[in-house]
């Protein structure tokens, strides 16, 4: 049986589209707000697997908030299973306690999910810097699955530039760096990055023969912008040629955060919808629509 699309306020677009790649009927339930501001939430009736689409940007505790409603309106409503598909996944960076007292707000987060009856949830290029997959899925009875948009980016990006080096910003972003240059068939490295503070971080320079090169840095996330920044500007003092920026999630928080990009010499910037923003190039719908067929 064909699952019902349900989408969340924030990414109706993204339901339409794995809808559509699936054959499925989407239901747009209503999502309101009370002039408390409390969120009243309205669903047609479902039956089977329910496929909930909700991203967590720009607002991740009102998504967050919204998505608990409707998962436990849906299961009232007769769905007997919740796969919650969350293209962008907020609080998965708080992940171990740094600080005595600091929540493991991802864990937290899973709880409220799993309460609300959410038995599974389905992301893009999850930030699984210090945890894995199976490991989030150890901290409630939610299963975590992923699919990953650097095939589509690295693809994309290969348009623009030619025979590149692909850069990673960190050790962490060693798994997309690496599938990218297979793709393109070129080379990789990754450079050091460390935290100084929540808001500063250093990238140590390497040595990389860059000079006259085109380059694609691909990371994760694009947040600040302030760690694919130094990247790029230390690639312009190495002489690099066209530099491009492809990013899974354009969170780019802060007004500045792409033009930054550009003023540091960025020459191309690419990311997927998992985040609508206008270096949307890549639809991350169809990608999540063969997993989900998978999965069903
Ligand atoms: C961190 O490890 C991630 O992979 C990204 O590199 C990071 O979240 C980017 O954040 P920002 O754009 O604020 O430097």
């Amino acid at each position: 049986m064909m699952p019902e699309i349900v989408a969340g306020s924030s990414h109706p677009g993204m339901a339409l589209s794995i809808a559509q790649s699936l054959g499925a009927r989407a239901l747009f339930p209503v999502v309101e707000k009370f002039p408390d501001g409390e969120t009243h939430v309205v669903c047609p009736a479902v039956k089977g697997t329910a496929v909930y689409v909700q991203t967590m940007h720009p607002y991740p505790n009102e998504m967050l908030v919204e998505m608990g409603l409707t998962a436990d309106l849906l299961k009232e409503l007769g769905a007997s299973r919740i796969i919650a598909v969350i293209p962008y996944v907020a609080y998965t960076r708080q992940d171990t306690r740094h600080l005595d007292g600091e929540a493991i707000a991802v864990k937290a987060m899973l709880r409220m999910l799993e309460a609300a009856g959410v038995t599974d949830i389905l992301s893009v290029d999850i930030h699984l810097h210090r945890l894995g997959l199976e490991e989030l899925s150890g901290m409630s009875s939610i299963k975590w699955h992923e699919v990953s948009a650097v095939d589509a980016l690295a693809k994309e990006a290969g348009r623009f530039l030619d025979k590149p080096v692909v850069v990673g910003p960190d050790s962490e972003s060693e798994r997309w760096a690496k599938r990218a240059a297979e793709l393109l068939h070129s080379n990789y490295d990754v450079l050091e990055k460390h935290r100084i503070s929540p808001k500063e971080i250093e990238i140590k320079p390497k040595t990389m023969d860059v000079k006259g090169r085109d380059v694609l840095i691909i990371d994760d996330i694009v947040s600040t912008g302030d760690t694919i920044k130094k990247v790029i500007e230390s690639l312009r003092a190495k002489g690099a040629n066209k530099i491009a920026a492809a990013f899974t999630h354009g969170v780019l928080s802060g007004e500045d955060a792409a033009a930054g990009l550009y003023r540091a010499g960025a020459t191309y910037l690419i990311s997927t919808n998992t985040i609508n923003n206008e270096f949307s190039r890549v639809d991350v719908g169809p990608i999540i629509a063969v997993k989900l067929k998978g999965l069903l």
